[in-house]
């Protein structure tokens, strides 16, 4: 794992605590951003940011920090304000735990909300997959746990999905207790309107799903609920070589009973880019780790783009890989979700995933080319969010929107890159009056 020139001081900190992992102690607020180039005039909204950042400063895993959500509002090509808030849960008010390690009961009202922000039905959500969403406001304030009037009884991933047809959006719940898969759908307006557990799911962990225009696509993967490493304070999950890697597609106006699963190379996937119906099959592009957390929840590995192509009539799934580049966090144009992609965005690292990234990268899937951002010594871009230039617009025709860090001056930015072409140099940098740590996942959204 590479470090930072800080991260050196620091070399007995686990390297979530360390360098630019390490939290920030304060929340700011800043307005009228010096910016370095021209701000499209299109970009009206906010980029928001959520990651891991304990309010102690201490965690034992990278994944259980505080979530802390970054901000910077557009406006007219103007860099109008940034703000940092935590996400004020049960957790960060009170330091509840959520989990009774007696009985192993899950409070949903009280996780972390520190892995996505994500926009739907006027609302913003903070999303982490042990706990019901928690609403933010557009000055990132919270608003409270969101449990859709209480008909949510699961927990909600982090990972829901828009369908661009309906305004549907989609998730699950997972639970290392029965029922161990629980798939939701919300309509356009907000109104939770159907709930199904999933016939045949197990006791894994499942970061993120995808959808096509007819079916979901569920990933049971091996790692699975080890009690051994919840009792110690870690992540309750490990990989598990008896556990059968599957996946699960089930028609979107099923019922769980009417799920059919295939068997996949063992292996693990926290986030596909995205998947589409071709015919009798359902092409699904994913980020795949050969292996992960084999007994240490903490070591991370290399991700590699695959596709996946699951033949519904032969009942098989083909394995490709797209490129040996080390990648994660793939997005792709949100219009196109569950739709044929012809491109996709992603971050690439030098050595694992718990490293720091040094590229964006757009794939061209019809082509095969691949374009890349480099963004030089010590500078580390987040995820690439996609934002088209007008509802017009065409798949590529927008901007990709990252915070970068650099670790030479300690400091961040947000960069805008021309997605038609990431490779020009950015058309805008904000700078921002703080560093933002390392995180997870953001989201472009609209003012109300
Ligand atoms: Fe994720």
């Amino acid at each position: 794992m590479t470090t930072t020139a800080s991260s050196s001081e620091e070399p007995k900190k686990p390297f979530h605590l360390r360098g630019n992992y390490g939290p920030v102690s304060e929340e700011v607020e800043s307005f009228d951003l010096a910016v370095e180039g021209a701000i499209p005039a299109s970009l009206n909204g906010f980029l928001v940011r959520n990651g891991p950042n304990p309010k102690s400063g201490e965690s034992p895993h990278w994944f259980f920090g505080d979530g802390m959500l970054h901000a910077v509002e557009f406006e007219r090509g103007k860099a109008k304000s940034y703000r940092n808030r935590w996400v004020h849960t049960r957790k960060y008010l009170e330091g509840a735990s959520g989990i009774d390690m007696e009985t192993g009961a899950v409070d949903l009202t009280v996780g972390p909300s520190n892995t996505h922000i994500y926009p739907h039905a006027g609302k913003l959500f903070a999303l982490v997959e042990s706990s019901f969403p928690v609403e933010v406001d557009r000055g990132m304030r919270t608003v409270g746990v969101h449990d859709f009037d209480g008909k949510l009884k699961t927990a909600m991933t982090a990972h829901p999905k828009t369908c661009p047809a309906t305004g549907e959006m989609h998730f699950f719940g997972y639970a290392f207790t029965e029922p161990y898969l629980v798939y939701h759908c919300v309509d356009k307006n907000g109104r939770l309107i159907k709930s199904e557990a999933i016939e045949g799911a197990g006791p894994s962990m499942m970061h993120d799903f995808a959808i096509t225009e007819n079916f979901v696509v569920f990933m049971d993967l091996p790692i699975t609920f080890n009690l051994e490493s919840a009792m110690s304070g870690s992540m309750p999950y490990l990989w598990n070589d008896d556990y059968d890697a599957r996946v699960g597609v089930m028609p979107r106006g099923g019922s769980g009973r009417d799920i059919n699963w295939y068997s996949v190379n063992a292996c693990y996937v926290f986030h596909p880019l995205n998947a589409y119906d071709d015919g009798n099959t359902i092409v699904m592009d994913v980020c795949r780790y050969e292996d992960m957390w084999r007994g240490d929840a903490a070591a991370f590995t290399p991700a590699h783009l695959h596709r996946w192509t699951i033949d519904r009539v032969a009942g098989t799934v083909a394995e490709q890989p797209l490129d040996d580049r080390e990648v994660e966090f793939p997005r792709i144009d949100d219009r196109v979700t569950g739709r044929p992609h012809r491109y996709g965005y992603v971050a690439q690292s030098k050595s694992s995933v718990a490293s720091e990234t040094t590229a964006l990268v757009k794939y061209d899937l019809k082509t095969g080319v691949a374009a890349t951002h480099e963004f030089g010594p010590g500078r580390s871009p987040s995820e690439g969010v996609f934002v088209p230039d007008s509802d017009a617009a065409g798949e590529d025709e927008g901007w990709l929107l990252s915070y970068v860090y650099d670790a030479a001056e300690n400091c961040s930015e947000v960069a805008i890159l021309d997605a038609q072409d990431p490779t020009k140099a950015a058309v805008a940098r904000i700078r921002l009056p703080q560093r933002v740590p390392f995180g997870f996942h953001g989201c472009w959204a609209p003012p109300i």
